[in-house]
């Protein structure tokens, strides 16, 4: 399959205005994406957690226009107008317009908010994209005769990844793999797909608490860091360890072994944080109090046995992650020790969800 597959024939129907409502969550990689080739093509494949309660909730109401010359839309976060993120839409809108050819057609008004803390450093590009994405194909399910579910949520995957590569991670499912890998039947560089293997029970209802370590912009966004792998001493190889981590992780998530989870988990965190350090222009995105916590997080491991772990996304929160049998040992750890290093005390608890869902 190429990108021209999403490329639709002809609508249909038309229609002059409407509504349409989804809310989508946030993700959290296990085996890290950090590098793209043109076109928002990953180096290498992906997986990760579906989260459950950091959601994008986004209202896209569009009204037919009467020339359609350039787009012509609003954004609105909380019911504020919210210029600043017009660049980014307006990128979006310019890589998707091929595939979805209304765009020009319609005025939008884009009405967005988050369940987690705004400004809170979790990544909202994810559920942002991927809600926004959902929207825009159901006003193209509106425009057609009809529209395959499976089809439905493969475009918005397709969609919400040249929106922000993640992104596509958000549509469908518990565990979800973006990047083609040759042990994962149906995976591709296009678009996110479930993860199709055996999954053991533990990780049906993991946990992740997610410590807001420091709430303010990041020096340097992911875009600029994946541009950062071109030309990377080591990109090679990491790409090739992403695809031996995959296929490692999934006889550990199969098998339920904890102890190798753990340890891969860990290990995806940092290295994709000492890809941050050996870049050129290098740089940190980790703070003082996020070696602070996993200190703490590798301390109690020792002490307790617990399985408790942490990963990183490019920013300096820890997403704290454990089994649901060591909830309330874990909580009253992270309330006792690790507490002290959030900004104003703050965390969100979270724990592994199953994806998009239609509101109107
Ligand atoms: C570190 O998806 O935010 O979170 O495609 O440029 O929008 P763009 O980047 P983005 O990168 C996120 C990278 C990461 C790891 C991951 O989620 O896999």
């Amino acid at each position: 399959m190429t990108e021209t597959y999403f490329i639709p024939k002809p609508y249909t129907t038309s229609v002059e205005s409407g509504c349409f409502t989804w809310s989508s969550p946030s993700n959290i990689a296990l085996v890290k994406y950090w590098g793209k080739k043109k076109n928002q093509i990953p180096e290498n494949p992906s997986i990760s957690f579906t989260l459950n309660e950091c959601k994008t909730i986004t209202t896209l109401r569009f009204s037919k226009k009467q020339h359609s010359e350039g787009f012509s839309f609003e954004v609105f976060l909380d019911g504020k107008q919210q210029d600043d993120f017009k660049p980014k839409v307006e990128t979006f809108f310019k890589r998707v317009e091929v595939y979805l050819p209304f765009l020009k057609d319609y005025h939008f008004t884009i009405e967005t908010s988050n369940t987690f803390p705004h400004s809170s450093g979790i990544a909202s590009s994810a559920s942002g994209m991927s809600a926004l994405a959902l929207c825009l194909m159901s006003v193209e399910s509106a425009l057609s005769d009809t529209l395959e579910e499976a089809f439905f949520i493969q475009k918005a995957s397709f969609l919400a990844r040249l929106g922000s590569g993640s992104a596509c991670r958000s549509l469908e499912g518990d565990l979800v793999v973006w990047g083609k890998h040759e042990a994962i039947q149906g995976s591709s560089n296009l678009y996110g797909v479930k993860y199709p293997l055996e999954v053991n029970t533990i990780f049906k209802d993991f946990q992740d608490t997610i410590l807001l370590v420091d709430k303010g912009e990041k020096q340097v966004s992911s875009t600029v860091g994946h541009g950062l792998m071109h030309g990377h001493p080591f990109a090679q190889e990491r790409f090739k360890q992403a695809h031996k981590n995959l296929t490692a992780l999934s006889e550990v998530l199969q098998k339920g072994d904890l102890d190798s989870f753990v340890s891969m988990v860990e290990s995806e965190a940092l290295t994709l944080h000492a890809m941050m350090m050996t870049s050129m222009p290098y740089f940190i995105l980790m703070k003082p109090n996020t070696l602070e916590i996993i200190n703490k997080i590798w301390n109690f491991r020792k002490e307790t046995g617990s399985k408790v772990c942490f990963t990183l996304d490019a920013g300096a929160n820890v997403h704290v992650l454990y089994p649901f049998n060591e909830k309330e040992v874990v909580l009253k750890f992270i309330q006792n020790e690790l507490v002290a290093y959030c900004q104003n005390g703050q965390y969100i608890c979270d724990q592994i969800g199953f994806g998009a869902n239609k509101i109107e």
